[in-house]
């Protein structure tokens, strides 16, 4: 039986990433356009990377819920979904997005590279709504001056909570990802006393280290991102999160981005976040951080992209389902072999 190799959702800790949401145009041509391009991406990715070996240069591809009907059809990834919208303290807005690219790598030619050659192939069939240009700053920190992505699993952790395992078996290997670009007021967060900053965190600002529970407030963020289930076990997700930004446009920012075995961990986080929890104890950071878009993709393991057959060009709705692949049996492997962790 074939193995199942997932999409190298944790390569993470690059120093450059491109983040690239797009729609897909309407046409059963771009519907062919994208296909015949899922299953010639990792060739692409290879061909760039092997410029650099110790570049790290990766991809992974997402898709969004209407985007997955339209390419694929039947069957669909259980909880894919388009990104719920909240209304709370404060506001998570939804924004178009069919396909997401993540791309990474230790420099920032390799991913300007790929993100080219992903255009050069399916530039007619999609249209870019969003790129964002992320870079690492200093030791891991955001640009509200804080380590950010400390507390991530690593290793089996982490597949554990990014990889789809017996609860959706015909997408097992997958992963769900939520994006949101955050712009911050900095003049407005830099006013803030640092001892305040840090009850906002949870964690000291020089150090890192995290606030003992009797001094970490009920709002501190990583008191609401952290959540539980029934029994007790705590439910993580995968962050990569990039600091970007435009000094002439007065622009500086967060691009959040999550993987999770299943959207309702990132969503109850972020139920947490805006709303509060309970209802109005929300987070503080939002006060000085806004969310300008929000999207919801599914994953596909790189197997399944691999298998993607061309749609019939003639063949209006149902001829994409026709040519979908067969979704991969499930057998015991989550593909964490092909995870790797960079240094
Ligand atoms: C403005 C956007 C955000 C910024 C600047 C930010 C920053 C941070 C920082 C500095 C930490 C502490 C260090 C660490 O453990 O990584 C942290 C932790 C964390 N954040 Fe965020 N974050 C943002 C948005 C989000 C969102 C939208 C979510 C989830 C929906 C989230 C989930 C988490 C989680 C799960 C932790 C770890 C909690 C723990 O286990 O201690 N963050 N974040």
């Amino acid at each position: 039986m074939e193995a199942i190799e997932s999409q190298p959702v944790a390569a993470r800790l690059s120093r450059s990433a491109i983040f690239l949401v797009a729609t897909l145009n309407e046409g059963a041509q771009s519907v062919q356009a994208v296909r015949e391009f899922c299953a010639d991406m990792a060739a692409i990715v290879r061909a760039i990377g092997f410029r650099d070996p110790d570049g790290g240069l990766s991809c992974v591809t997402g898709f969004g819920s209407d985007a997955w009907d339209r390419l694929f059809g039947a069957p669909r990834p259980r909880e894919l979904h388009p990104f719920r919208e909240i209304h709370g303290v404060h506001h998570a807005v939804s924004t178009p997005g069919d396909l997401l690219f993540h791309i990474r790598a230790r420099r920032m030619d390799l991913c300007f590279e790929l993100a080219a050659q992903i255009m050069a192939r399916i530039g007619a069939a999609v249209t870019v709504v969003d790129e964002t240009h992320g870079f690492k700053y200093f030791d891991d920190r955001d640009l509200m001056g804080f380590v950010d992505g400390t507390e991530n699993p690593v290793g089996r952790a982490c597949a554990e909570a990014t990889l789809i395992g017996d609860e959706d078996p015909l997408f097992a290997g997958g992963s769900y990802v939520i994006v949101q670009k955050y712009l911050h007021d900095l003049p407005k967060w830099e006013a803030v006393p640092v001892e305040q900053q840090e009850g906002f965190v949870g964690r000291r600002k020089l150090s890192d280290i995290e606030l003992p529970d009797g001094v970490k407030p009920s709002f501190a963020h990583n008191a609401l991102t952290v959540i539980h289930d029934e029994n007790g076990n705590q439910l993580d997700i995968l962050r990569d999160n990039m600091p970007f930004g435009a000094i002439g446009k007065g622009e500086f920012g967060t691009y959040f981005i999550g993987y999770a075995r299943s959207p309702s961990r990132t969503e109850r986080m972020l139920d947490n976040m805006f709303i509060g929890h309970p209802p109005g104890n929300y987070d503080r950071l939002l006060n000085f951080s806004r969310a300008v878009t929000g999207s919801l993709f599914f994953v596909p393991t790189q197997t399944f992209l691999d298998d993607v057959a061309p749609a019939r060009i003639d063949g209006g709705p149902g001829a994409a389902a026709a040519a979908a692949p067969a979704a991969p049996v499930a057998h015991g492997s989550l593909g964490i072999g092909s995870l790797k962790e960079e240094d």
